[in-house]
């Protein structure tokens, strides 16, 4: 019984981050973003922020998810620049469905 009970505790916990990783692989923002990286790895070209990255500098702040939700709708360009030692820009997403964009948005706010 206590079996059973670590395994679905274990199913909830994780399910909703494979789901999301998945969920962004599905419009290839994978390409670009990694779910973590070692501090100084070297990045690729057009390679952005990983999200944990992402959510270590938006978690907590007032209004994050609707600056992230406006850069992967309408592109954003050199904010990352300075934190990655490049020159940083994510065109406009346009295919992504608003409501898929906020469940990757939300997910990376609790990572
Ligand atoms: C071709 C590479 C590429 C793809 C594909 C891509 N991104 Fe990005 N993304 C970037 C880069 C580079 C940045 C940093 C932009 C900057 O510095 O302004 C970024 C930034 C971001 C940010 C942070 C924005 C901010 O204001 O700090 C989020 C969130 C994000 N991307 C989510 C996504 C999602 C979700 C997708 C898929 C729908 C996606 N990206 C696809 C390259 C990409």
């Amino acid at each position: 019984m206590r079996y059973i009970m670590v395994l679905a505790l274990a199913g909830f916990i994780s399910a909703p981050a494979v789901a999301s990783m998945e969920l962004s692989d599905n419009y290839e923002c994978t390409d670009c973003h990694k779910l973590d990286v070692k501090a100084g790895a070297v990045r690729k070209k057009k390679e952005g922020p990983s999200y944990k990255e992402i959510a270590k500098e938006y978690k907590g702040k007032k209004g994050a998810d609707k600056q992230l939700l406006d850069a992967i709708k309408k592109g954003s360009k050199d904010v990352w620049a300075k934190k990655l030692g490049k020159k940083t820009e994510m065109e406009a997403e346009e295919d992504i469905p608003a409501k898929d964009a906020e469940a990757i948005v939300k997910w990376i706010l609790t990572l």
